[in-house]
């Protein structure tokens, strides 16, 4: 199939989905000259080194972890919420590398998830109608004529928030608070009663137990920077054309185009059409790339889909982010499965078991029974066993805080508990204890797929 030219800018071509109306085109067009000329938030070489951790994965030798806020807002920007929020995600991936004895991959949805797609253009309360919130980088959720004007301004904020979220989590994974002798102390102070915090010490003993072996045999972390620090990556969905082409920046060392915005960036299952801006812009950025599949995704489609995003098939590009909801996925996936093995292309399977299991609650919050959820993530496992293909990662909104947004979970959650800690600006997300219940049961998924591949079973002397 050829393709046109592309360039940062050919998206504009195109037809764009979910575009905001920005009032004035001036100040749009001299906020994104602004952005062209910031710094980049993450580097090209950075964006390669996931793109060959995802290739593993691929080929079934590690495991994707993917996480964080349905939406970044400013008004919950804090150090304490960053932290909580990292501290969980260590906590879950420690869970997973060593219950699994799996590499983990590590990818917040951080540092740049604000903008959102939305069903309708508008919003109407009490018989006014007024434009849809699209996320803090285009409006404010406060319903007022004022608030809900898209704004291009909020887009150097974002930027500003993304650069200090990273500087924070960049130091976090490096400057030794993710060093594994702190297991101990990534343990959240209410997670000390929760049903989960017996689970996790346990864990916790045994990898302190393993370091002081290791110590004793003469690895330590001082002399060792694999136990001490960790590769974590950004994302987000790359919604906002504007911002990311003027985030666009060529890599002097290869001549290739980035997007700089954050490590990897993925397409909306509502804005992936084949001739629409959003595949046109990722299809010519050199970045791992996520596509999100969900039930209305015809076989065909996701293959044109494939040509058009990893035309080459690179190890590492291209992950489909599978949300079908717990009573579809078992219909829905296995086409794709063997549409994807048939043609022959290479991808990560990962599984968002959180945006096709959204439900409104009967008191009229919008939420996600935790049941549903993990029900999702085990017919994710069980398909892929049943085809013969690796279930490659998962994908959550989850946060670090105690909030009571999805129902159920160890402690059993109810509707009328929601409105205690409801936070979201956007969809409901498990918390921390939900996020751990979560990376235990993956743990025992993943542990169970390698138990009985007989290829990657040492095991002879039995
Ligand atoms: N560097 C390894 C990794 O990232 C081990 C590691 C260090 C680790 N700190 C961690 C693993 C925190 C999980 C969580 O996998
Ligand atoms: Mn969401």
């Amino acid at each position: 199939m050829a393709e046109s030219r592309w360039s940062p800018d050919s998206w504009r071509l195109k037809p764009v989905e979910q575009s905001p109306a920005f009032p004035d085109a001036g100040a749009l067009a001299e906020v994104e000259r602004t952005l062209a000329g910031y710094p980049p938030l993450v580097f090209a070489g950075e964006a390669r080194k996931l793109k060959r951790a995802l290739g593993k994965a691929m080929a079934g030798e590690a495991f994707l972890l993917q996480g964080g806020d349905c939406a970044e807002s400013f008004g919950e920007h804090s150090a304490d919420n960053i932290r909580d929020f990292f501290r969980v995600f260590l906590q879950m991936a420690v869970v997973m590398t060593f219950a699994a004895a799996s590499p983990v991959i590590k990818v917040g949805r951080v540092a740049g998830q604000f903008a959102k797609p939305r069903s309708s253009d508008f919003e109407t309360i009490d018989g006014i109608a007024l434009p849809s919130y699209r996320g803090d980088i285009v409006n404010d959720i406060a319903f007022t004529p004022e608030a809900r004007i898209p704004d291009p301004r909020r887009q150097i904020e974002a930027y500003r928030q993304s650069a200090a979220t990273l500087n924070l989590l960049r130091a976090f994974a490096t400057g030794g608070y993710a060093n594994l002798e702190n297991a101990h102390r990534w343990m959240l102070g209410f997670v000390k009663d929760s049903p989960q915090s017996g689970r996790y010490q346990e864990v916790a003993d045994r990898i302190t137990e393993t370091l002081g072996f290791m110590r004793a045999i003469g690895l330590d972390p001082e002399a060792h920077p694999e136990l001490r620090a960790t590769d974590f990556y950004t994302s987000h969905e790359a919604l906002l054309l504007g911002f990311e082409q003027a985030m666009t920046r060529v890599d002097s060392t290869t001549g290739d185009y980035y997007a700089t915005s954050g490590h990897m960036i993925w397409i909306g299952d509502r804005t992936r059409q084949p001739d629409g801006a959003h595949i046109e812009y990722a299809r010519g950025v050199r970045n791992p790339l996520g596509l999100k599949c969900g039930p209305s995704l015809k076989a065909d489609e996701l293959i044109r889909l494939i040509d058009l995003l990893d035309p080459t098939q690179e190890p590492g590009r291209l992950t489909l982010i599978c949300r079908f909801g717990a009573d579809k996925i078992e219909a829905s996936l296995p086409p794709l499965i063997r549409a994807v093995e048939r043609e022959g292309r290479k991808v990560l399977w990962s599984c968002d078991p959180m945006h096709g299991n959204t439900i409104k609650a009967a008191n009229g919050y919008k939420t996600r029974p935790f049941e549903r959820v993990v029900g999702e993530i085990k017919s994710f496992f069980a398909v892929h066993k049943g085809e013969g293909t690796h279930a490659g990662g998962v994908h959550l909104e989850m946060t670090g805080k105690n909030v009571t947004e999805c129902t159920g979970g160890a402690r059993a959650i109810s509707e009328a508990d929601l409105h205690d800690r409801y936070h979201t600006y956007c969809d409901p997300r498990l918390n921390a204890e939900q996020a751990i219940e979560v990376a235990f049961l993956v743990a025992e998924l993943l542990k169970a797929e390698r138990l009985s591949a007989p290829a990657r079973h040492v095991d002879a002397a039995e």
